[in-house]
């Protein structure tokens, strides 16, 4: 399991959480920023991470701003990317059973470094429960195809 993690000012906190959580737990990563605590576009941090899941190089993503919220738009954008915004464990472990999400978001002005934990080590450990639902995830994967 190979992990791309970024932030941007706004989630640097949970970000460096969430690296010694990985670090902990055994977890290849790669940080791609932000390296400084100066506002950033949060897209510019969203954009890397998804391309290097979409094109396979790296198995998960986890980014982390203000509020998860600008993240997860921007990496949806990126074709292949089933960016989930989680800030509760019922949650992470759902978007993983029924979404198979490839990328997470959260907010740092949502959550707290705890939970963000709990939240990031549930989503790691949970699979894809497939039928039924890899049904509707394949439609999903037919609206990104066809444009529509
Ligand atoms: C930055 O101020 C903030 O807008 C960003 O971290 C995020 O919350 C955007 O969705």
């Amino acid at each position: 399991m190979k992990v791309a993690i970024a932030s941007d000012h706004g989630g640097i906190n949970i970000r460096n959480e969430i690296k010694s959580l990985l670090d902990e737990m055994g977890v290849s990563y790669e940080d791609f920023g932000c390296d400084c605590e100066t506002s950033v576009d949060y897209p510019d941090y969203a954009l890397p991470v998804a391309q290097k899941v979409a094109s396979g190089e790296f198995d998960r993503g986890i980014l982390i701003c203000g509020t998860g919220i600008g993240m997860s738009i921007a990496a949806n954008k990126v074709k292949g990317i089933r960016c989930a915004l989680v800030h509760d464990t019922f949650s992470a472990r759902a978007t993983r059973e029924h979404n198979d999400s490839n990328i997470i978001a959260m907010g740092e002005r949502v959550i707290g470094p705890g939970l963000a934990r709990d939240i990031v080590k549930i989503w790691l450990g949970t699979e894809f429960e497939g039928g039924r639902h890899a049904n509707r995830v394949g439609k999903i994967t037919e609206i990104e195809n066809n444009n529509l």
